[in-house]
């Protein structure tokens, strides 16, 4: 009996520690992937879908780096010259933190240089990236 009452109690103690690693890890950020509804993000494809030379939008704008510079720990500028602080999240610890900034800069950005509208999966991919810098 000593030992089952143990056990329960390791049990309910290993799941108040899950749960608080669970909870420090959600946060606005998680709350926006979440809600694209892709699969698990893939920084790799992030990391090229960020440096492709598309070619299928605005003649002015082929690449995310175009912006954003090749590195994204870098500062990016835009076409006027208007300074852009570094995608990384590293580097700039707001990112991707207000869904409606996201929502507004995936658009835009994604059909000036793709001449389309991101995937899911593409904004997924591209913030898994931009975490993982
Ligand atoms: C014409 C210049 C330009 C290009 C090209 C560009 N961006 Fe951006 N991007 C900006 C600017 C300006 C902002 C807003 C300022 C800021 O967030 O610092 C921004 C912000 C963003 C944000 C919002 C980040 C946040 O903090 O919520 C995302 C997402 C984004 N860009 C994705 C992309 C992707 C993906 C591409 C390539 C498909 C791309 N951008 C290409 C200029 C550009």
């Amino acid at each position: 009996m000593k030992y089952v009452k143990s056990l329960v109690c390791a049990l309910t103690l290993s799941a108040a520690l899950i749960g608080a690693a669970t909870t420090a890890q959600a946060g606005p950020r998680e709350d926006i992937i979440a809600s694209f509804g892709a699969g698990p993000g893939n920084a790799a494809m992030g990391k090229i879908m960020f440096e492709t030379n598309y070619g299928t939008g605005k003649p002015s704008t082929p690449r995310c780096a175009t912006c954003h510079t090749s590195s994204p720990l870098q500062m990016g500028q835009t076409r006027t010259g208007k300074a852009i602080q570094p995608m990384a999240v590293s580097r700039t610890p707001d990112r991707f933190t207000d869904a409606a900034k996201v929502a507004k800069w995936f658009k835009r950005n994604c059909s000036s240089v793709i001449g389309r509208l991101c995937t899911p999966q593409e904004k997924v991919d591209y913030i898994t990236y931009m975490v993982s810098q």
